[in-house]
């Protein structure tokens, strides 16, 4: 008997210093001493003993008794106090780089940092700022402006249609020239910030949903040389004063002549490189004298009336400005992009 004193001895005591868990623990005590725990099995038989021997195993066992119970109780403590400082390390938070108070700031995104900036500038040329609906009509989108329905023209402004109406999401900001016209009579100069839509999938350069900037100018006597003028003294305000532009002939519906505006690429300084694809120049916007057929679309007098008109991409200026070459960081609220500027 008192070999298998000094066997559960060693066990016990052994598996004591080893348990990881407090389940651990609660194991053992019922093994050793539990109610058919294995001591507790060699005291239950000690009455059966001759007295001398019933002393010693008795005092012995009784021994290991409460040094079963000592040792389940500090290894207890040890085992929590283990879990207790694991835990704060794994959950230690290190707040001394955060400021309480003043709360960290926000700022604007850089797309309507861009806006602000052409709002701004265009004002300082004598601009006003309006706005168009986003829901348009067939003929706002298209037909007012001089692109009647199978014209080639609106191939590149698919839309989102929507269904048993003939409501259309604008696909661009030109229509908002319309709603203008048809509220004010010349003279005028506006510029029609906005959101507009494609039917487009998205891609580094694409989305269906961007923002453009609309500008019309119309009086008596307003010639190219005025859309001359103003864009280029806007892009030089914008990006800097020996900035060099073009204009090169292009076509649109609603204007005649109409031309593509470049500026000198930012990058390569016109030396040629990745961003501007080798021409040395950026395509910044397109413009031109608006069409008579636009004038006639709203009553204006064409006999009477010249003006100018032109349009940018809000993204696209936005991307040169801080040399992006994907769109749709833009769109994606990463705060460590947003963040750098
Ligand atoms: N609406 C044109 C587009 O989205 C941009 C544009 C070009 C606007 C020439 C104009 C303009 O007012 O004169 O592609």
């Amino acid at each position: 008997m008192i070999n298998e004193l000094l066997e559960i001895e060693d066990n016990v005591l052994g598996e004591i210093a080893k348990a990881c868990s407090i389940d651990d623990l609660e194991k053992i005590k019922i093994n050793s001493i539990g109610r058919k725990g294995a001591l507790t099995e060699i005291l239950k038989k000690l009455s059966a003993l001759p007295v001398e021997e019933r002393k010693k195993i008795g005092e012995k066992a009784n021994k290991l008794r409460s040094e079963i119970e000592s040792g389940i109780v500090d290894r207890l403590k040890e085992l929590k106090s283990r879990l207790t400082q694991d835990r704060l390390s794994s959950e230690k938070i290190d707040i001394s780089g955060r400021l309480a108070f003043p709360f960290a700031r926000g700022h604007s995104h850089p797309l309507t940092e861009t806006l602000k900036d052409i709002i701004i500038t265009f004002k300082g040329l004598g601009f006003d700022s309006a706005s168009g609906p986003e829901l348009e009509t067939d003929w706002y989108n298209f037909e007012a402006l001089n692109i009647p329905r199978d014209h080639p023209a609106r191939d590149s402004q698919d839309t989102f249609y929507i269904a048993g109406s003939d409501k259309l999401l604008r696909t661009h900001t030109s229509p908002g020239q319309i709603h203008v016209m048809e509220k004010q009579k010349p003279p005028l100069k506006v510029i029609i910030p906005g959101r507009v839509y494609r039917n487009e999938a998205t891609d580094a350069t694409h989305s269906a949903t961007f923002h453009q900037v609309e500008g019309l100018a119309v009086d008596e006597g307003i010639t190219f040389g005025d859309l001359k003028g103003t864009l280029t003294l806007f892009l030089q305000r914008m990006f800097g004063s020996s900035l060099k532009v073009r204009f090169r002939p292009s076509h649109f519906q609603f204007t005649e002549p109409s031309a593509e505006v470049d500026v000198q690429c930012f990058i390569c300084k016109g030396g040629g490189c990745r961003v501007c694809k080798s021409t040395g120049w950026l395509e910044m916007m397109g413009c031109g004298m608006v069409h008579p057929n636009v004038f006639k679309s709203v009553n204006y007098d064409f006999e009477k009336y010249t003006g100018f008109a032109f349009g940018m991409g809000v993204e696209r200026l936005t991307m040169l400005k801080i040399g992006l070459d994907d769109m749709r960081l833009l769109y994606e609220n990463n705060l460590q992009f947003i963040n750098q500027f």
